[in-house]
């Protein structure tokens, strides 16, 4: 039985990734910073581990826990939108803390495994908007940006090995908690710097008219995290939803 180990399981896209590899049989072991067993069906091959990407100790704990696996899932992440000038330095290093630094130490913690098995699967959740610059996303697009980089990168050294580097690129998913976690911050933050209103204005009226006709669902970032654990053949990087899809061209 193959085991996956995903970050950020809470909810969103790692919840349904722990729903969909469960039904698939695999062995899975759900992460979250604040365990919660309730939200997920219960099941022999299901394990709930504490994980917060951005304490050693935890991924340390964590990884041995764990045991043995053959996929990692950095699906951990945070948002934010603001202005470059409207984002303090103290939300810049949080981002990177969780979306690239926390994506590299766990991707570290699992490597000397990987490596000596001669197998291993690394997927790291990025975002479409690293394929298409949007105002308001600098630093979020910059955490993001550079774990495509580094899995690129890693993926070249990695190789001789035979461990896999893959990145999915989901689109925008109103539905999951994301936006709501960084609406909520960006307002203890003190919102929008008053310079920017018509910026703002702009970015939330393309949103408004795009609708919700192409948007992502939790389901297709599940889908393309199984298709890059189990298919070998698959592209390094997968986009994951109609708009996601469509922006890759
Ligand atoms: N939703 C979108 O529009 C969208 C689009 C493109 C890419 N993404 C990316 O997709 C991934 C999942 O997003 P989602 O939409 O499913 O959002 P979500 O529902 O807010 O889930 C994010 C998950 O990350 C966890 N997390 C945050 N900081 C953490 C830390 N330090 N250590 C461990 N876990 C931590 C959260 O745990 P807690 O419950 O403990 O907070 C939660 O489980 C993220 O990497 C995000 O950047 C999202």
């Amino acid at each position: 039985m193959k085991t996956v180990l995903i970050t950020g399981a809470s909810s969103g896209f790692g919840l349904e990734t722990a729903k969909l590899f469960l039904e698939k049989g695999w062995r899975v072991v759900a992460t979250m910073r604040t365990p919660r067993a309730e939200i997920l069906p219960p099941s022999e091959n299901l394990d709930i581990l504490a994980l917060d990407v951005t304490n050693a100790d935890s991924i340390r704990k964590a990884v041995e826990a764990a045991g043995p696996i053959d996929v990692l899932v950095n699906n951990a992440g945070i948002g934010w939108l603001n202005a470059v000038e409207g984002t303090p330095m103290d939300v810049v290093r949080d981002l990177f803390e969780t979306n690239t630094f926390g994506t590299i130490a766990m991707t570290q913690a699992v490597l000397p495994q990987f490596r000596e098995r001669r197998q291993g699967v690394v997927i790291n959740v990025t975002s479409s908007v690293t394929l298409m610059p949007l105002p308001l996303l600098s630093v979020y697009t910059a955490s993001k940006a550079a774990v495509n980089a580094f899995t690129e990168v890693a993926a070249l050294e990695l190789e001789p090995f035979n461990v896999d580097m893959k990145i999915v690129l989901p689109g925008r998913a109103p539905a999951t908690s994301f936006g709501d976690t960084a609406r909520s911050r960006i307002q203890a933050e003190g919102g929008f710097p008053e310079a920017y209103a018509s910026v703002v204005k702009s970015v939330f009226a393309k949103w408004e008219e795009q609708g919700d006709t192409e948007i992502t669902h939790a389901d297709d970032v599940a889908q393309a995290i199984w298709r890059a654990a189990t298919d070998p053949s698959s592209p390094m990087s997968i986009p994951a939803g109609a708009d996601a899809v469509a922006l890759a061209g």
